[in-house]
């Protein structure tokens, strides 16, 4: 048995992958054209896996989907593939478009195709499980209650907007054409491999540097942490039990502010790593906000728990423990990242 995962060598994508492994003998096919926060260095524990087959290429490139597809015969296909950082879509949308829209519109074409092609029984196996995020569903005001699956789409970045349009089509292709497809859209992850650009590793690796560690507007924000490793799980008992056509929310029961995840951050690395200098908080700098900068998310994952009996594991303070120590311990990761390096990964570990 096969799995056909896109973006695989990205944060959450690689974290799957390892946690697949770690849980299946089933071959993973990873998809990934290494955009810059695509490592396989992530996946180096993998080399020499025959279970982990890579390969370097894009999701928009039909001809290459279609022969993966032929070739591997997977009974399922993982998205994770996409344009992810919504600060990167509001200086340029262009990529996101593409990757996020059209990348979508090409995999669910070449499924249709291959899934057409099976026989009666690897047809009602095959899954097409469209990886998604919370920010489809717009800002909350303080009182209003958490997203649902029924919570209208009010997308307000040009990254929400193309995930949007992605979860219309996989919609789409399922009511139209019986494509059996699962969405689940998901809250803020954090853990290791996290590409520190993003707030948690940014913070993490500023602070260590005795870099500011800049907070957007007023800081209070608020945005609904998972665990990284709990977001696999879930994906997996989607894949395995969820109801074909339907999506599932999938979050950490964890809303809090920005300025609350910095202070937190500071604290554990005072008590980690203490810095001659003082408290890391010292360093809090409030920067210009993020333009349309959304207010507050909050999941609703009844849905997952009652079909499927998922939770997270892991609480926010066991979490964001593992996740300071882990940047603590891999300083060569945080600087081969940090200087480019990991891109020259692929050819020094692999060869041409
Ligand atoms: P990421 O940016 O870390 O990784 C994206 C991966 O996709 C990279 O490995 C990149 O090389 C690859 N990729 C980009 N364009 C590609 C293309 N055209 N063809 C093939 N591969 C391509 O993203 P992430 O944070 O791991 O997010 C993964 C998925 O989960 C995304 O679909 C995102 O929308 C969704 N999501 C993310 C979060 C989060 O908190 N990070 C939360 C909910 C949902
Ligand atoms: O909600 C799920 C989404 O979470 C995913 O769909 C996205 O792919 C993922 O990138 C993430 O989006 P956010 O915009 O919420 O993540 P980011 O880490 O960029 O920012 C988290 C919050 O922190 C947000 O309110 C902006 C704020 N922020 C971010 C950075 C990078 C700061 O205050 N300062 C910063 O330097």
């Amino acid at each position: 048995m096969t799995i056909l995962v896109t973006g695989g060598a990205g944060f959450i994508g690689s974290n799957f992958v390892l946690d697949w492994l770690a849980q299946s003998d089933e071959t993973v096919v990873n998809l990934d054209v290494l955009s810059y926060a695509g490592n396989l260095e992530n996946l180096a524990s993998l080399q020499g896996d025959a279970r982990h087959v890579f390969v370097q290429g894009d999701i928009c490139d039909r001809a290459l989907v279609d022969r993966l597809l032929a070739e591997h015969q997977p009974r399922a296909l993982v998205h994770f593939a996409a344009e992810s950082h919504v600060d990167r879509s509001i200086s340029g949308p262009g990529a996101f478009m593409r990757t996020n829209i059209e990348g979508t519109y090409t995999l669910l074409e070449a499924s249709r195709q291959y899934w057409s092609g099976l026989n009666e029984e690897a047809k009602a196996a095959f899954r097409f499980h469209h990886v998604s995020t919370d920010e489809v569903y717009g800002s909350l005001g303080p009182q209003d209650p958490a997203f649902t699956e029924t919570k209208t789409y009010e997308p307000n970045s040009p990254y929400s907007a193309s995930k949007a349009a992605s979860d219309h089509l996989v919609r789409a292709w399922h009511h139209t054409y019986g494509l059996p497809v699962l969405t689940t859209n998901c809250s803020n992850n954090y853990g290791p491999y996290h590409f520190p650009e993003k707030l948690i590793p940014l913070m993490i690796v500023n602070a260590l540097a005795g870099k500011p560690l800049p907070v957007y507007g007023d800081g209070q924000q608020i945005r609904d942490w998972l665990y990284v490793t709990d977001h696999a799980s879930a994906i997996r008992a989607v894949i395995a039990g969820g109801r074909v056509g339907e999506t599932y929310n999938i979050g950490g029961w964890n809303e809090m502010a920005n300025i609350d995840i910095v202070k937190t951050v500071c604290a554990l690395l005072d008590e980690l790593r203490p810095d001659p200098a003082g408290p890391y908080s010292r360093l809090i700098t409030y920067v210009k906000d993020r333009p349309g900068h959304d207010r507050r998310y909050a999941i609703d994952a009844r849905k997952v728990e009652r079909e499927l009996g998922w939770r997270p594991a892991e609480t926010f303070a066991s979490g964001i423990r593992k996740t300071v120590q882990w940047y603590l311990d891999h300083p060569d990761w945080v600087a081969r990242v940090q200087s480019g390096a990991y891109r020259d990964w692929v050819s020094q570990q692999y060869g041409a």
